[in-house]
């Protein structure tokens, strides 16, 4: 398993993606009100840079002339064919069949203090 550290509160706010590279792959992290999740950032349909793709909530319909939102920035949109994945467990979301490769994430913190005009983390 690959170990991403890339993420923080101050670098990756809740709602935003980060890509990163990590184990020679790149890999798209994303903070969903504070819980982390990563995606392996290529589409499995032609290989596009997925985690590029937009941020958008999930849109169900019951019926003709009814659709509302869903699961609010829980789905990334591929931006060369608009396919559609869960960012929780990197399946399509027509085809749960097709997926990308997630990743567990964890969080670290660390110390930080300024010392003479700099600012020094403590790992
Ligand atoms: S390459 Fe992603 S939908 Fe086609």
């Amino acid at each position: 398993m690959a170990k991403v550290c890339c993420c923080s509160s101050i670098g990756n706010p809740p709602g935003s993606r980060k890509i990163v590279e990590a184990g020679g792959r790149s890999i798209g992290v994303y903070n969903h009100d504070g819980q982390f999740y990563a995606l392996r950032n290529v589409c499995p349909h032609q290989g596009a840079e997925l985690c590029k793709g937009l941020i958008k909530p999930l849109v169900v319909s019951k019926g003709p002339d009814h659709f509302e939102y869903e699961r609010e920035g829980e789905i990334v949109r591929c931006p060369w064919h608009q396919w559609e994945f869960d960012m929780k467990t990197g399946c399509m979301i027509v085809d749960p069949a097709m997926r990308t490769k997630t990743y567990e994430v964890t969080v670290e913190t660390f110390g930080v203090t300024v010392e003479e005009g700099q600012v020094v983390v403590h790992m």
